[in-house]
């Protein structure tokens, strides 16, 4: 089955609640309906309701199955301006502060996730990386034991004999800039999870790749990989995980046997540890630019609800991509 109908299917097996706070956008509006014909998802979409409906009359479209929820109107918004507060206490968020960031609708749409009122939120066709993320690292926060959220890229080739089926896992492609060695273990073991539990990928494979394949360069850089594999062994000893691995020696049979003799991840791997932010966002736009190859994310990973970014310049095919993958990990 191909990765984004195995992700439908995970999201259809039972439906959730996905929060859409760019409900002015066109292609929001547009993937919207299909999200929930496909029956991936329940969609709400946050605006003024008229404006939300004239522009899906002037698209063609029909929203009678879609939720429209008026952040300005929401017999809810008190509750969410008190529970703000009470999260941001440290920061000494008050009552006028937290009204005024609800006006923000990323801000409502991730309380309405913190609130239990949504299952998950998918925003960014309109707003930055950051302006999505802020948000939800500030009030979601991290699942218990997490200490750094960061992503996935979900890579699909065409050429089936690369990672398990043409899929591999790329991170972290959009999140943490400059890792430490405890982070980049940390990216690891999450990386590891999101193949499990979104591709389907029963036994991830981790390379923690670099540009030395165990210790054909000495520089601090490769150091940090060197550590950061050694910490992963001892917070996961059961994953199949290996380091450090030149790009070539991770995922080319021949090359993993010559570079890293009786590795089981060498010419094998599924997931891809880039050493920095640079690496792995260039690394995954070359493997999709050049490599003719699908690239689903970034998937948010750690946080302690679904929250999913898009790029601004998707489809509408892209959101209604994103929100089943939002969806499947409320179901993971
Ligand atoms: N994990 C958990 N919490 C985090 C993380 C993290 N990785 N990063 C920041 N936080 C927390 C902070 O502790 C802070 O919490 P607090 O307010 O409760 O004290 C809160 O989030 C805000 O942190 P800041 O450091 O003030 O937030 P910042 O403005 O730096 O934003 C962000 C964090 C958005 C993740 C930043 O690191 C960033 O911009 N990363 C790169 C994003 C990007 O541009 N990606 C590339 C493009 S994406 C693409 O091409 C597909």
């Amino acid at each position: 089955m191909a990765l984004m109908d195995n992700i439908m299917a995970r999201a259809r097996a039972n439906v959730r609640h996905i929060v859409l706070p760019e409900g002015n956008e066109p292609r929001t509006i547009q993937a919207a309906p299909i999200a929930v014909k496909e029956g991936i998802a329940k969609v709400t979409l946050l605006g003024n309701a008229e404006e939300i409906q004239a522009k899906a009359k002037e698209l063609g479209v029909c929203l009678k199955d879609v939720a429209i929820v008026d952040p300005a109107r929401d017999e809810k918004r008190p509750a969410y301006i008190e529970a703000l507060c009470e999260i941001r206490k440290s920061k000494g968020v008050t009552p006028e502060q937290a009204d005024k960031m609800l006006n923000d609708f990323l801000y409502y749409g991730i309380m309405m996730v913190k609130m239990g009122d949504a299952d998950g939120m998918v925003s960014g066709a309109v707003h930055s990386t950051g302006d999505v993320l802020r948000p939800a690292l500030q009030i979601i926060k991290g699942k218990k034991g997490i200490k750094s959220v960061s992503s996935s890229f979900l890579m699909e080739s065409p050429n089936k004999n690369m990672g398990e089926n043409g899929v591999v896992v790329f991170s972290d492609c959009a999140v943490i800039p400059c890792p430490t060695a405890e982070e980049l273990a940390g990216i690891a073991l999450a990386a590891a999870e999101t193949a499990r539990g979104l591709c389907g990928i029963e036994e991830p494979k981790v390379a923690m790749l670099s540009f030395s394949t165990k210790g054909s360069a000495k520089h601090e850089l490769v150091d940090k990989v060197t550590q950061a594999t050694q910490m992963a062994h001892e917070m996961a000893p059961e994953l199949c995980l290996d380091g450090e691995l030149q790009l070539d020696a991770a995922l080319v049979p021949e090359v993993g046997e010559l570079k890293a003799p009786g590795s089981k991840v060498a010419g094998h791997a599924n997931v891809l540890v880039f050493p920095d932010l640079q690496a792995g966002n260039i690394g995954y736009k070359l493997t999709q630019r050049f490599g003719n190859c699908n690239a689903f994310g970034p998937v948010m990973q750690g946080l302690a609800a679904p929250v999913n970014d898009l790029s601004r310049g998707c489809s509408v095919n892209d959101i209604v991509s994103v929100i089943a993958i939002t969806a499947a990990q409320a179901n993971a």
